[in-house]
């Protein structure tokens, strides 16, 4: 977690890094700071609390200068305070930091024991003192780095400033996102590409140990060891106003209203009408290959993991192909049997997610086939895969992922239809239903959008006192359900469970009363009645039923408390539309509650730290 940002040119550098580390606030935001090279040296100004404490520090204090580099933090070691914020500087050196370092306490201990003391509690301060130790021994700033690094175990994106050399920046990286920025007369670094969108789109993207020199003419780069490397810039597609509130209070909202055009961006080119077909040239995998797979392990975290579990229903339904989805983090954590014949789907909207790129790295090297659904071109993930399958969502900045999810929905599906094709599982009636259906769909939410968000407001004044909130769905409202309460939890704080309606009589029915909201999910599919038969049990228990319910559907209407219609839908393509409710009721009781939408306590966008 954490963002990191630098500019080497010819303008003032304080203003660009504020205004990184503003559109990389959502990667943390405990603390922040910048250290810039002024006449005096190098200064450094930090402070605790969101960036507009730093922003207005630096309002007091100034800080002129053209090279400097800037932090946000998400503590991992050491608690948010001004001492532990970024930069750590050791001498002449100034570093800002992303990642673990795994080794910290045996360097602490070396390092302490030849005689340097330590002022934070941080892993970063360590690679400061690491630096500034080798630059004594006459290394310039490059090569001391390469030399301190080697020490290094773990995790790091890193930026170093250097006294002794005040016209560059060092950026060096393993395990955390780095991308560089390159424009006419600067050279800029970041964690993310929304940081440098309204500087430049020329970009390029560093590996795992690779170290680079920037200066205002450009950069230069190579590996830790010392071998140069060329690397053509990337254009990157993604405009500064997308990245933008648009004049929406919060960019959670923002992203729920842009689903349609997520969805139609995504989609875009992939829907062969004509043939009732999916196309992914893109993909890397031959028609033979696709017959070939035994079993698809979907690996995610989070609401991406949501996201997974439609996926397996689809594969089984549609490509009859075993299918189980795993938590990243457990996957990773135990021998899980996996090899050939395996194909691993790992999700990711940021493509960073660290768990989910060492799942997926450890099942590469037992010789499954990796496919990537990310949404950030270039990001590890995709990087390490066989294949990648983009999401087209554009950037989500709002901390709780909404139009990525959708998003995600769409590949999945689409890859499910694409495997079922060649697999001969699905006929061509079957296939255009689908292809048909999901065509339909970014209107169909679109046309509805603004109506239940009217609908979604009005209800929540009456729950917005809930302490518990149950959500419930069978078949591919059972991930819709967990999604809908996790996005509950995340940004209004309320406690929620999302169950598989069935599941209710084995646990949770003890919960419901009077006061707790059920939250039920009631598309017209091949579970409908025995949804009705589970909301009429939590009723007998007093519960207050908030339905989700198709267009015109009276009988389902007549069970509920409050209810809010879905556009009808190929019951496949449900989770499409009984998923956004849920995101604005979530939206709605946050924002009733006055927390912090877009970025809520203890979380942060991008979970590069296991
Ligand atoms: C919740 C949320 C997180 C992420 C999870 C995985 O709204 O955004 O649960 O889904 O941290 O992140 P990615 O998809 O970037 O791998």
């Amino acid at each position: 977690m954490c963002g990191i940002v630098g500019h080497v040119g010819d303008q003032q550098a304080t203003p660009v890094l504020l205004d990184g580390l503003r559109r990389l606030e959502y990667r943390g935001y405990d603390s922040a700071g910048v250290a810039v090279h002024s006449r005096k040296g190098i200064e450094i100004v930090r402070a605790v609390g969101k960036l507009r404490n730093l922003e207005s520090a630096l309002l007091k204090d100034g800080l002129p200068g053209t090279v400097g580099i800037g932090h946000t933090r998400w503590a991992t070691h050491g608690r948010p305070s001004e001492v532990n914020a970024h930069p750590h500087v050791a001498g002449p050196i100034a570093v800002v930091h992303n990642g673990i370092i795994e080794n910290h306490s045996a360097l602490r201990n070396e390092l302490e024991a030849s005689g340097y003391s330590m002022s934070s509690e941080t892993d970063t301060e360590i690679i400061a003192h690491l630096i500034h130790r080798e630059t004594k021994s006459g290394l310039d700033m490059l090569s001391a780095i390469r030399r301190a690094l080697s020490f290094v175990e773990g995790a790091y994106a890193i930026a170093v400033l250097s006294e002794e050399e005040p016209d560059r920046i060092v950026v060096a990286k393993n395990a955390s996102p780095l991308v560089l920025g390159v424009s006419k007369g600067a050279t800029y670094c970041a964690s993310d590409i929304p940081a440098l969108l309204p500087y430049t789109n020329e970009m390029v993207f560093l590996e795992d140990g690779e170290i680079a020199l920037l200066e205002a003419t450009g950069f230069t780069l190579s590996k830790l060891d010392g071998t140069p490397l060329t690397r053509r810039t990337r254009k990157i597609s993604w405009s500064p106003v997308m990245a933008e509130k648009a004049g929406y209070k919060h960019f959670m909202l923002k992203e729920i209203f842009e689903q349609p055009r997520a969805l139609e961006d995504t989609l875009r080119g992939r829907l062969d009408r004509e043939r009732a077909d999916i196309a992914t040239p893109e993909i890397g995998l031959s028609d033979d290959d696709a017959k070939r797979i035994k079993r698809i392990i979907l690996l995610a975290c989070g609401t991406s993991h949501h996201a997974t579990i439609a996926g397996r229903y689809w594969l089984e339904e549609l490509a009859k192909v075993p299918a189980i989805t795993e938590l990243a983090s457990e996957f990773r954590g135990r021998d899980a049997v996996v090899g050939e014949g395996d194909l691993v789907i790992a999700v990711s909207q940021s493509g960073e997610t660290l768990d989910t790129l060492m799942a997926a790295k450890a099942a590469k090297e037992r010789g499954a086939m990796v496919l990537a659904i990310a949404n950030v071109n270039g990001s590890a993930i995709p990087r390490m895969a066989d294949g990648s399958f983009y999401t087209h969502a554009g950037p989500e900045i709002g901390v709780a992922s909404t139009k990525c999810f959708m998003a995600q929905l769409a590949n999945l599906l689409m890859f499910s239809i694409w495997l079922g094709r060649r697999r001969g599982t699905i006929d061509d009636a079957q296939a255009t239903e689908l292809v048909e259906g999901l065509a339909r769909i970014p209107n169909q939410i679109a046309e509805r959008l603004r109506e239940t968000h009217l609908m979604v407001t009005d209800i929540v004044r009456d729950f917005s006192d809930a302490r518990d909130v149950l959500f419930l769905g069978r078949g591919l409202s059972y991930p819709m359900a967990l999604e809908g309460a996790l996005k509950l939890k995340e940004v209004s704080y309320v406690h929620a469970e999302g169950y598989a309606a069935g599941e209710m009589k084995h646990g949770p029915i003890a919960l419901l009363d009077a006061h707790v909201p059920v939250v039920v999910l009631m598309p017209q599919d091949r579970h409908y009645d025995r949804v009705s038969s589970n909301m009429q049990e939590a009723r007998a228990r007093e519960a207050k039923i908030i339905g989700v319910t198709t267009e015109g559907d009276k009988h389902a209407q007549a069970l509920c408390d409050r209810f809010v219609e879905v556009a009808k839908t190929h019951e496949a393509l449900s989770p499409f539309v009984t998923v956004v409710p849920l995101q604005l009721y979530a939206y709605c009781v946050a924002d009733h509650k006055g927390t912090d939408v877009d970025q809520p306590r203890n979380l942060a966008k991008t979970v590069t730290v296991e």
